[in-house]
């Protein structure tokens, strides 16, 4: 989409890596998770800004297939953030019109966060606004590991033969089937890695790193990485 006014291309999808609250925290002398509390705050605003600059679907990389490996305090910690965001979310951006889905595998969290998160989703389905993607027990190989059991059934059924398998059929038994692929990818905390993040949907997306760590992204940080994008020459493999 055009945004006419600054005569800049907003993406149609935005792909958001929310690293540094850990650091954040630190710096100040306080507790890991208290940048989690912090990064949280940051996530319902740039929300909500990102969703009135028309981009159509939004990805936050909330917690990871490998983030349970951190002490488990900082886990329990993050697991409270998320329960009291879910409970707050049922009725958070609905003004906005913002449509939540949750992708990840729900199954591994507590029943109540699962029955919340399966309540939140309801709740959101028939709004129309921009789609928040929430990466939650996400990881692009165990999406990928998903996909194909899911694609090895129906061989194995004999609904499709494996030369019948193409790359659009993959990404329909994707979490983000139907979405367009990420356009663009933003990591703060200064990081160039994807750890694991959308790895099949960001083929060709363009990737944006900015030292800022998390708690510090403001709106004006995102129209910083929307104006380098618009600088980007995206030849999708041809001249
Ligand atoms: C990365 O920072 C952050 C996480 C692994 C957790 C993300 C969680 C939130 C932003 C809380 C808000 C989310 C929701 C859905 C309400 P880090 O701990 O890796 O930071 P570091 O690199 O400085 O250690």
């Amino acid at each position: 989409m055009l945004d006419e006014q600054k005569k800049l291309y907003i993406p149609e999808h935005v792909g958001i890596i929310m690293d540094g609250n850990g650091r954040w925290a630190k710096k100040r002398g306080l507790p890991r998770p208290v940048g989690h509390t912090y990064g949280a705050k940051t996530f319902r605003e740039i929300a909500r800004y990102i969703s009135k600059q028309g981009v159509k679907v939004l990805t936050l990389y909330a917690f990871s297939t490998e983030n349970w490996k951190r002490p488990l305090e900082e886990v329990n910690a993050i697991m409270k953030i998320f329960r009291q965001y879910l409970i707050d979310s049922l009725t958070d951006f609905r003004k906005d019109d913002i449509k939540i889905c949750f992708i990840g595998d729900r199954s591994a969290f507590a029943p109540d966060i699962i029955r919340l998160i399966d309540e939140t989703e309801e709740n959101a389905k028939d709004r129309e606004g921009m789609v928040l993607n929430l990466a939650m027990n996400y990881g692009g190989r165990d999406e990928l590991v998903r996909a194909a059991r899911l694609l090895s059934e129906e061989v194995r059924s004999g609904a499709i033969r494996p030369e019948d398998i193409t790359e659009q059929m993959i990404s329909d038994r994707l979490y983000t089937a139907g979405q367009p692929d990420p356009d663009l990818i933003i990591r703060t905390g200064g990081e160039h890695r994807l750890s694991n993040f959308l790895l099949y949907q960001a083929a060709y997306s363009e990737f944006y790193s900015t030292d800022t760590l998390w708690p510090d992204f403001k709106p004006a940080d995102f129209d910083q990485a929307i104006a380098v994008f618009n600088q980007r020459n995206r030849r999708f493999g041809g001249v």
